[in-house]
């Protein structure tokens, strides 16, 4: 039997569906790039912006075919659309079996077991067979005695390990509908992420990708002494068979001297950082209730310049929000000059629903965001170039 795995957005999601394949190689099931050969599509969707979502949806529309063919195979939506859809998706596509929100990804394996059992007796007969101490199995099925990460081709490179250190996020920048999909923060143990930090890496991979909505905001409070996120980079730094950490999104109010220090004095952890800006205008961070200014955040990015000369830094930057003029664009582009990022992503501005800036006019029209998109491109490709000469 065979699960094929189709992930959108960032990188939590692709360690989300690494966890929610789980239960299915845990039952010999073998991770296939091939659509056609699968008997259970599992696809984890993104609604960060429309076009995500939207693509998800229309992708969905497109496993119809593939689910005709065969009425015995399994469709699973999980993940940050599946939370705002609900329900009423099944409703749009009767031939899904299953919906998973993102927000119940620890209630997964009970909901996955439970359709196996329903469509195909799943569990009676996994059962039977281990009682008689004769399991049969697929000559393909063979090769999921590999340890499942190295069956999973679809999550990223093989050489990392990504690992969820907290899930949700407490913030609410009012673009944003994660807190609304992936609920309020709630953070792992820190002895069980080590535990699983020493599983992996001894198992093959050597670099670690620490993830979390706001990744550095990470705390233990449940141990003598309370435990933060510069605490964790030095026990993760520690354990031998770790060869490089990485930490995905920072948030620049908790890029504090205490984390700064950190990867300072800790040679493991990369020397990069992805910082998110969103804008190099105070006025619209304000807007956007990104909770600090222009200053702050360049503040910010000379303490790390300071601690760690040769540290590569990128960042998100979303053109476009409501209300945003031709000012506060302008410092956008500043910004990027002042900071010369060594790379970005940038977006254009997608009002999503239910989120506090979905109620202010989306004011600004297609044109000049993709206007704006390009000028951001174009301004980084030529800091880029000119770094690269600088080096040469
Ligand atoms: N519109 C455009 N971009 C967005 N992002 C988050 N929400 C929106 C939105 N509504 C961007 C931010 C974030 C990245 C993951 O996606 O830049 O850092
Ligand atoms: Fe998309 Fe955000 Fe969900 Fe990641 S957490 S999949 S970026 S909506």
């Amino acid at each position: 039997m065979k699960y094929h795995i189709i992930t959108y957005g960032c990188q939590m999601n692709t360690a989300d569906a690494e966890e929610m394949a789980q239960p299915l190689a845990g039952r010999g099931f073998v991770s296939t790039e091939h659509l056609w050969d699968a008997d259970i599509v599992l696809m984890n969707t993104c609604t960060v912006r429309d076009q995500a979502e939207h693509r998800a949806d229309s992708n969905i529309g497109r496993l119809r075919k593939w689910k005709d063919a065969d009425p015995h195979r399994i469709l699973i939506i999980a993940g940050c659309a599946a939370s705002r859809w609900g329900d009423s998706i099944r409703q749009k596509y009767p031939f899904i079996d299953l919906v998973s929100p993102a927000t119940q990804i620890e209630q997964f394996p009970e909901a996955v077991a439970q359709v196996l059992k329903e469509r195909w007796n799943w569990e009676a007969e996994t059962r039977a067979s281990f009682e008689e101490g004769k399991e049969r199995r697929r000559e393909e099925e063979i090769s999921s005695s590999l340890p499942p990460y190295f069956t999973s081709s679809p999550f990223g490179s093989e050489t990392t390990a990504y690992v969820t250190i907290m899930r949700g996020c407490n913030y609410s920048c009012s673009y944003c509908i994660v807190p609304q999909v992936r609920g309020r923060e709630v953070y792992r143990p820190m002895p069980q992420i080590l535990e699983e930090i020493r599983q992996k890496t001894t198992r093959g991979h050597k670099d670690v990708m620490l993830l979390g909505q706001t990744v550095n905001s990470y705390h233990d409070r449940d141990h003598g002494h309370p435990l933060d996120f510069a605490d964790l980079l030095q026990e993760v730094s520690a354990i031998e068979s770790v060869e490089e950490v990485r930490f995905m999104s920072p948030h620049p109010r908790y890029m504090k001297e205490r984390v700064i220090d950190a990867m300072k004095y800790s040679a493991k952890v990369a020397r990069h950082v992805h910082l998110p800006a969103q804008s190099g205008s105070s006025r619209v961070l304000d807007r956007m209730q990104r909770l600090y200014t222009r200053e702050d955040y360049l503040v910010v990015i000379k303490n790390l310049r300071e601690a760690i000369p040769n540290i590569l830094i990128t960042t998100d930057i979303i053109v476009g929000f409501p209300g945003e003029n031709d000012a506060d664009f302008e410092q956008t582009l500043s910004l990027l000059n002042a900071v010369q990022f060594n790379g970005l992503f940038a977006f254009k501005y997608s009002p999503r629903p239910g989120t506090a800036s979905a109620s202010l006019e989306n004011d600004i029209p297609s044109d000049v965001k993709e206007d704006r998109l390009q000028k951001v491109l174009a301004l980084n490709t030529a800091i880029k170039k000119a770094e690269h000469m600088a080096a040469h």
